[in-house]
């Protein structure tokens, strides 16, 4: 692990604050679905590891699907552009709908996806991200279920890379500017 963190500049998030994150906001949606079988949407890449933890603290008879799209290339800053490359397999036509993201950022991501995917129809799209940077939002877009409000800093770790680096992190943290290449 050693060969990571020191890439970092810090730790921004430890593994302990994440998980009781995680265990909040898995609280509010069984509360909140109770008697009901949503549909938890990963976006992937990036949700992959908060997913993970999420879907083992629901109480509920859920299912699970994942999109894969891209909005910021390898680098740091939006393109602006969403490109869907993986659609859901399953029929979303009268399901809740969780959208799980890792972070809201320009918003730009999940405006696009909420608008393509309700037109099929689903019962209800929710928001619940792990992260929130809404000092880059471009968009109107608002998380029904909002683990943590951070500093506009680019972050790595709990599924979040840098050029597809440090996705493997328990943690979150900032990289050195040397870390950017
Ligand atoms: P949005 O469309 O600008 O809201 O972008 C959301 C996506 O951008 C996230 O799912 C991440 O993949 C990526 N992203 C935004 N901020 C960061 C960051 O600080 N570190 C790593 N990836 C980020
Ligand atoms: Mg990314």
């Amino acid at each position: 692990m050693s060969e990571m963190t020191g890439d970092l500049k810090y730790i921004l998030y430890t593994e302990e604050l994440i998980q009781e994150t995680v265990s909040k906001l898995a609280e509010r949606i069984n509360a909140e679905y109770k008697g009901k079988e949503p549909l938890f949407v990963g976006i992937l890449k990036g949700s992959f590891v908060f997913m993970a933890d999420l879907i083992r603290k629901i109480d509920l008879k859920c299912s699970v699907d994942f999109m894969v799209v891209s909005s910021y290339g390898s680098g740091r800053s939006s393109t602006g552009a969403v490109k869907i490359n993986k659609d859901l397999s399953e029929d979303i036509e009268g399901r809740d709908v969780i959208l799980v993201e890792d972070i809201l950022d320009s918003g730009l991501t999940l405006s696009y996806l909420i608008k393509y995917l309700q037109v099929r129809k689903p019962a209800s799209i929710r928001i619940c991200t792990l992260l929130d940077k809404p000092a880059r939002r471009t968009t109107e877009i608002v998380a029904d279920y909002t683990g943590i409000i951070c500093p506009d800093e680019f972050i790595v770790g709990y599924g979040l890379d840098y050029a597809e680096k440090y996705r493997n992190l328990p943690y979150i943290g900032v990289l050195k500017p040397e870390a950017y290449v």
